[in-house]
């Protein structure tokens, strides 16, 4: 076991061992160009890809540019396909319950709109539900009609168990819909719970697992949801622009798709047409062969490296980041108590955190500023203008963690003497 040196002398009580016995993370830098061209903390927006990954998605261009997209596509046909077979190892599901998008917000508007919510039905959502989610839920409240109920949640801003479950038992048709690990805080929702009542009461439930995929272990029997989302940049390390589905298998078949695509139906008569038998269904024909490689790649690599491992090591040190930064002066911690992910909220006194990631974007610290337009659920609700938001993977070492709280210091230490 090592330490994480002191940011400064007021804080050095607060160092708490690095985990690290699980992951190789010398390996892991290794194996990512970007470890050594900063000290990246974001995870959550769009982690460092491994080299393999990246020259998955350059061979594949190059390939494209000598002999055409179609030509290229043919010759990686079975390398295509096994990214559904990886993406069904690591969720625990069979490949043909796997649905490939551009992202996840895309996923989540086709697959919610495939259970077509009719005027008068029932969403509820949760409070840590993505803007463009919760955009997409009230634009069907407005024009369709749709009851859209903010699960209630509890003194840790939980989805409250025993008020939904007050909610659910009057029996209306009810689409749950949840995120897993939201984009504004650490807290990680009682999944598996909410699928027990989702089951007990027959409603749908939606899992959006963007910011768990790759980071968190999932899986989807054991939560019982009827369909998952996620985006392939995240915690995944995939390339931008990929994102997957997992749809249960016996709800594909009662979900056909709103706007069927070459790609998972065939137009077989004048008008009529057939939809694949699988969660395919709901892909579209074109897309970014290259990406998607590289997302196999991505996906290899986490179920080799190990999503119990991997989740382990992440959780540990987003705990150990979370309380180093909490002893430090003028900082406080955004994440509601209890919240037990990679992901570490935080506010600086007196310092946007706009000022705050910039500042620490000086020091070659990458963290993001999360404003509450993109959770008016959670951070308006809170009052919270906006936090800073630190995301660790496997490739960050104890410097970058020194990095980020002597940078974190150093803000506020500065602030507090103007
Ligand atoms: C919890 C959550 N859901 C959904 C999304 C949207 O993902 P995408 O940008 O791939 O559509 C995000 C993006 O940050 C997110 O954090």
């Amino acid at each position: 076991m090592t330490s994480v040196p002191a940011a400064d002398a007021a804080r050095t009580d607060a160092v708490l061992p690095l985990v690290g016995s699980t992951i190789d993370v010398a390996r892991e830098r290794r194996l990512t160009l970007g470890a050594e061209v900063s000290h990246h903390f974001n995870a959550a927006g769009s982690a460092l890809p491994t080299a393999a990954v990246v020259s998955a998605v350059v061979a594949h261009l190059r390939l494209e540019e000598q002999v055409g997209g179609y030509e290229a596509a043919a010759h990686v046909k079975d390398h295509v396909e096994a990214v559904y077979g990886s993406a069904a190892a690591l969720l625990g599901c069979s490949a043909d319950e796997i649905a490939l998008f551009d992202s996840a917000s895309t996923g989540l508007r086709v697959l919610l709109d495939a259970f077509r919510p009719a005027p008068g039905s029932r969403i509820i959502a949760s409070r840590s539900t993505y803007v463009s989610h919760a955009l997409h839920l009230m634009t069907l409240q407005r024009e369709r009609g749709i009851d859209l109920v903010l699960a209630p949640v509890d003194a840790h801003r939980r989805v409250d168990l025993d008020a939904l479950e007050a909610l659910l038992a009057d029996g209306r048709p009810t689409v749950l819909t949840i995120a897993h690990v939201p984009t504004s805080s650490g807290l990680v929702e009682p999944v598996d719970e909410i699928g027990v009542l989702a089951r007990r009461y027959g409603a749908a439930y939606l899992l959006d697992a963007t910011q768990s995929v790759g980071h968190l272990h999932i899986d989807v029997a054991r939560i019982g949801c009827q369909v998952l989302v996620t985006t392939g940049r995240k915690f995944l390390r995939a390339p931008r622009g990929t994102a997957l589905a997992f749809v249960q298998r016996d709800c594909t078949a009662l979900l056909p798709p709103t706007a069927p695509d070459v790609r998972g139906a065939q137009w077989i008569d004048a008008f009529s047409w057939d939809v694949s038998g699988t969660a395919r269904r709901f892909e579209t024909w074109e897309a970014g062969i290259a990406g998607r490689l590289g997302l196999g790649v991505a996906l290899e690599e986490a179920n080799r490296r190990g999503i119990v491992e991997t989740a382990g090591w992440l959780t540990a040190t987003g705990d150990q980041v979370r309380e180093s930064l909490r002893a430090i002066p003028g900082v406080t911690i955004a994440d509601p108590h209890g919240s037990d992910s990679a992901i570490v909220t935080f506010l600086v006194d007196g310092v946007e955190s706009a000022r705050v990631s910039a500042a620490l974007a000086d020091r070659q610290v990458r963290v993001v500023s999360v404003p509450a337009t993109h959770g008016q659920w959670d951070l308006g609700d809170r009052a919270i203008a906006s936090i800073v938001r630190a995301s660790p993977h496997v490739y960050n070492d104890e410097a970058d963690i020194s990095r980020l709280l002597e940078g974190v210091a150093d803000i506020a230490r500065k602030e507090a003497r103007r």
